[in-house]
């Protein structure tokens, strides 16, 4: 299996994405799971982190706690999407292990250093301090990581979080610019391509039917993060942004993108936080990321079904 680094500020979407990592053990190896602030403060979405992962029997995957803010913004969080606790809609196990033992910046570099080159994929599905810290600290990583592929951005679609900017890369632009501005081979999941996995009442009464713990949690969670769907779009169905990011590693042929070349803006106090993508090559700079813009709905929703009916 692939081996993969999930870094990530759960979050019930994030939940979805760990999730979806753990149901398919034959595609993917999660190695361990670094946290960071985002959706909440770091002491939630780490605690988050570890519930998930209990829930799913899989308390033997190691949590490290990782940056408390951004490189140079103040934190902004997401309680308006996600609930006080980032997992509300949910009553998940407290966790039975104790926390990894370093901090999440050096798990990263760590685990890189000490694998083989070109075999550790990094899937960032938040703000991405820890890694563009990581990248800072050790430079010799970006020549070793096999991938990132993250969630964030938005281009046709516009921002989430302003009309410019998506949550994860404005609450952490900086962060982002040092990712892409790297050389590290990326693959970006925007908005753009995440508004097509809107999840339907139809899959949420599937999901909740599969009468597992997990399903039934997961099935809580989603219920509560689409009422946030329901008064921002008027609909009954809302998208799962981050397990898109590992729909991507297990099917990539359900996805269509671009290599394009992609700025990070973090100048402008308007459209500070865009992800400015070349989708048309007019500026003829070299790609630098592989864009993601449509999937295949139908067959995402049920690959995930499918791989969170195997947990317990
Ligand atoms: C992203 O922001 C967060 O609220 C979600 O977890 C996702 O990572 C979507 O813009
Ligand atoms: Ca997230």
């Amino acid at each position: 299996p692939r081996r993969i680094i999930i870094d990530t500020d759960p979050g019930q979407d994030d939940a979805f994405a760990i999730l979806l990592a753990l149901g398919s053990p034959e595609e993917l190896e999660v190695v361990g799971v670094s946290t960071v602030a985002g959706n909440v403060p770091l002491e939630r979405t780490t605690l988050n982190a570890q519930m998930v992962l209990e829930l799913a029997g899989r308390a033997d995957i190691p949590v490290y706690p990782g940056c408390r803010r951004p490189m140079v913004r103040p934190l902004f969080t997401a309680e308006y999407v996600h609930g006080d606790s980032g997992l509300d809609g949910c009553d998940l196990p407290p966790p039975s292990a104790p926390l990894g033992a370093k901090h999440g910046v050096d798990f990263i570099i760590d685990t890189v250093m000490a694998a083989d080159p070109g075999t550790i994929t990094v899937c960032t599905l938040g703000p991405m301090t820890n890694l563009a810290m990581a990248i800072v600290k050790e430079p010799a990583i970006v020549a070793r990581i096999r991938e990132v592929v993250l969630m964030g951005g938005g281009f046709f679609e516009g921002g989430n979080t302003t009309p410019a900017a998506e949550f994860n890369i404005f609450v952490d632009p900086h962060a982002a610019h040092v990712v892409f501005s790297s050389g590290v081979p990326l693959t970006m999941v925007p908005i753009d391509c995440t508004y097509k996995a809107v999840m339907t009442p139809d899959w949420l009464r599937r999901l909740r039917a599969v009468g597992t713990e997990t399903a039934v949690q997961a099935a809580g969670m989603a219920e509560f993060y689409q009422r946030y769907g329901n008064q921002k779009f008027g609909t009954d169905s809302y998208p799962l942004h981050d397990p898109c990011v590992m729909g991507f590693l297990l099917r990539p042929d359900l996805f269509q993108g671009r290599d394009c070349h992609v700025d990070i803006e973090i100048v402008s106090p308007v459209t500070t936080g865009m992800t400015v993508v070349d989708w048309w090559g007019v500026t003829k700079k070299p790609a630098n990321c592989l864009v993601l813009r449509d999937l295949d709905n139908p067959a995402f929703y049920d690959l995930m079904l499918e791989r969170l009916s195997r947990l317990p």
